[in-house]
């Protein structure tokens, strides 16, 4: 029987699509190989920053963002996504198998989803107090797999102790030269297709009106967003049950749909990982999430006044690098 395939130049594009998914210092830890109309996605080991990351726990779940970003591109393109996770015992670096079959039918909700890609990036900035929270909290509820991870909002009478913790991590890696060496290498000034860009970055006075934040090295920019005079954001924690590679596969994939669905609402996010890298502060996390569970991420929300500054789009990585193309095996 002749199996129905996505055409290359469609694939090529999902997967362009996909590599738009968030990463850990925009590391873009990822691999795709397309042959014979499936799709596989590989962890790409070389590429994690193993001083911030050091199981390469934060890596994976990035990968898990770029499998659910690809899935939501293939679907606006017409075509259904059946992912199968660790698909080889023997190689947990091979994160999934995707084989596609048309979709009857593309939905206009659908469409908007991937356009949400191209609209999301992560901003540092402070943001106003997200005005419909609480018509958008079910929403966001309801798009949470919760069998992959669990989504928990913070009430603001902790965020004294999360400014706290956020603090505390800072203090514990002054001395860590490793660490910043590696944050110095991921945030250089020059144009590159990986990393953060010095734009993406905050100012010191920007960043002392966000209390919850990775340091990074401070941009030297005119201050912007003055209009918020502290972060008001309201902040989540996803959580998973275990803390293997499928589960922060899973919490990645739980991550773009959060990311995706605060995006289409007109929301502003930024994820934050530095809170659940030292077991001192993600002990506190854990502590304020109700005691069990492992915390991978917190994410501010927010909302920013209308015609105030954007962080620009950061780099990609050239298709050419991270998919290849292979031609099937003869007889195959
Ligand atoms: C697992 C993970 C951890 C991250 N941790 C942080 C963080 O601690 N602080 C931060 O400002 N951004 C963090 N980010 C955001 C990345 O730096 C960002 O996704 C990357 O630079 C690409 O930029 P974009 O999201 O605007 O496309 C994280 C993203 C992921 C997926």
């Amino acid at each position: 029987m002749t199996k129905t395939m996505m055409n290359p130049r469609m694939l090529a594009s999902a997967v362009e699509s996909a590599c738009r998914a968030p990463s850990v210092h925009n590391s873009q830890p990822w691999h795709w190989i397309a042959e014979g109309g499936e799709l596989r996605l590989f962890f790409a080991p070389s590429r994690a920053p193993h001083a911030t990351d050091r199981t390469g726990r934060e890596a994976v779940i990035s990968c898990g963002a770029a499998l659910d970003h690809l899935r939501v591109a293939a679907e606006a393109a017409g075509w259904q996504a059946k992912i199968a996770r660790f698909p080889n015992p023997n190689n947990l670096d091979h994160l999934a198998t995707i084989n596609f079959s048309p979709m009857p039918f593309v939905t206009d909700a659908v469409r908007a989803r991937a356009d949400a890609i191209i609209h999301r990036h992560t901003d540092r900035l402070p943001f106003a107090a997200p005005a419909a929270w609480a018509a958008f909290l079910p929403v966001l509820i309801g798009t949470v797999d919760t069998e992959q991870a669990t989504l928990a909002v913070l009430p603001e009478a902790v965020r004294p102790q999360l400014a706290e913790a956020s603090r505390l991590t800072e203090s514990l890696r002054r001395y860590d030269s490793s660490y910043h060496a590696e944050l110095q290498w991921w945030t250089t000034p020059f144009e590159t297709t990986d990393g953060v860009p010095y734009d993406a970055l905050v100012s010191a006075s920007e960043g002392d009106r966000v209390d919850i934040a990775r340091k990074f090295p401070t941009g030297e920019h005119p201050d912007r967003r003055p209009e918020v005079d502290r972060d008001r954001s309201v902040i989540v924690v996803l959580s998973t049950y275990g803390d293997t590679r499928r589960d922060a596969l899973g919490c990645g994939e739980v991550l773009s749909d959060v990311l995706l669905e605060a995006t289409l609402a007109g929301l502003a996010t930024c994820t934050l990982s530095h809170l659940t890298e030292l077991e001192a502060s993600r002990n506190i996390i854990r502590a304020l999430t109700g005691g069990s569970g492992n915390p991978q991420l917190l994410i501010r929300i927010g909302e920013v006044p209308a015609l105030s500054d954007q962080p620009p789009a950061t780099p990609r990585r050239p298709l050419a690098e991270v998919l290849e193309v292979r031609e099937p095996a003869e007889g195959g």
